[in-house]
């Protein structure tokens, strides 16, 4: 793993630096080019603006970890409010969730239980929970908890990571259910036993499991291909048409503030897009592993502390 990478996901993991950078103006300027604003408000704006233009979205707020129960029921009452603004402002959005954010390490019953108050509510208004992947130590629960989800409602689907060494089981595994998966390539620092540590290994196994995820649009599957890799997605459109999905059969999902440009061009050519839009205050982890996916990112917070 390159060594800005390294750096900047050993960062991520740090209270002490959260502490210490979160209130610098320049660091909240420079994450402002990945998220719309603190509050939910400033997303639900965003969701409307990029309707208007074609594109779907995803709201995520953005936190992790949390080990007390009162704190995750909160998480779980903001996100029954945001399903319900969404219907109320007929936005075309989704949400995502981290499990850890919703209690997974107090408690995975409970946490199931706010998951599934999420998926029913969902199911009630039209609307769609997506779960998110966390590191490797939470693929098995992220997984348990994802095919009790899908057995009783499909208004809810999870995120795969192609960089680890046990996804091609997981996914096929998972196909029997007729799931919705969104395939992601992996975000977190994980040992070389566990994930590809190379970059053009995690390309290819991507490109494979993107192959059999799209094998099973026909038969129910529902396919996001999170990426902004251009050269990628294009090899997913000829996979696709080879396999007979049409254009329209498969998702492509980007992170707001990412390529916009792209984004827009893929709507206008008749792809379904949508924009991971995240808001909080919990936003230096996940900002650092926005730096950790592309260190030359880096240049915007120098110019902003310019
Ligand atoms: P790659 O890293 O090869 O980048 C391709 C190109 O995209 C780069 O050359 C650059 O131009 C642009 N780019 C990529 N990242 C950028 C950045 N941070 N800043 C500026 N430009 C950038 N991960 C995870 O572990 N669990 C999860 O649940 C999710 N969820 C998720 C949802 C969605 C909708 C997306 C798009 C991504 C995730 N991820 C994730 C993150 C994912 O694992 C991965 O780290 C990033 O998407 C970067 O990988 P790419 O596929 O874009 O390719």
């Amino acid at each position: 793993m390159a060594l800005a990478r390294r750096v900047f996901l050993r960062a991520s993991r740090s209270q002490w630096l959260a502490r210490q950078l979160k209130e610098r103006a320049f660091l909240r300027r420079a994450a402002r080019r990945f998220l719309p604003g603190e509050d939910l408000g400033a997303a639900l704006a965003e969701a409307a603006n990029l309707g208007r233009a074609g594109l779907g979205s995803v709201l995520t707020q953005l936190g992790e970890q949390v080990t007390s129960h009162a704190e995750a029921d909160a998480v779980r009452d903001h996100y029954l409010d945001v399903l319900g603004q969404i219907r109320a402002r007929s936005l075309d959005a989704e949400i995502s969730v981290k499990l850890t954010h919703l209690g997974l390490e107090a408690h995975e019953e409970a946490c199931f239980h706010r998951l599934r108050a999420l998926v029913d509510r969902a199911a009630a208004l039209g609307g769609f929970v997506w779960v998110d992947m966390e590191e490797s130590r939470y693929v098995d629960a992220t997984l348990r908890l994802y095919r009790r989800a899908r057995a009783e409602r499909a208004t809810v689907g999870v995120c795969l990571q192609a960089y680890l060494r046990r996804t091609p089981d997981d996914l096929d595994s998972l196909l029997r259910l007729a799931p919705a998966i969104r395939l992601v390539k992996g975000a977190y620092s994980e040992s070389p036993a566990i994930a590809f540590p190379r970059k053009a290994e995690v390309d290819r196994q991507y490109a494979a499991l993107a192959g059999r995820l799209l094998h099973q649009v026909p038969h129910g599957a529902r396919a996001v291909f999170g990426t902004h890799d251009l050269r990628l997605i294009r090899r997913l459109e000829v996979a696709a048409a080879e396999r007979g999905v049409p254009p329209n059969g498969y998702e492509i999902h980007m992170l707001y503030g990412i390529r916009p440009e792209d984004q827009r061009a893929l709507a206008a050519r008749g792809r379904k897009v949508r924009v991971l839009i995240s808001y909080g205050t919990a936003w230096f982890a996940w900002y650092m592993r926005r730096l950790a996916e592309r260190p030359a990112n880096l240049w915007f917070v120098l110019r902003s502390l310019v």
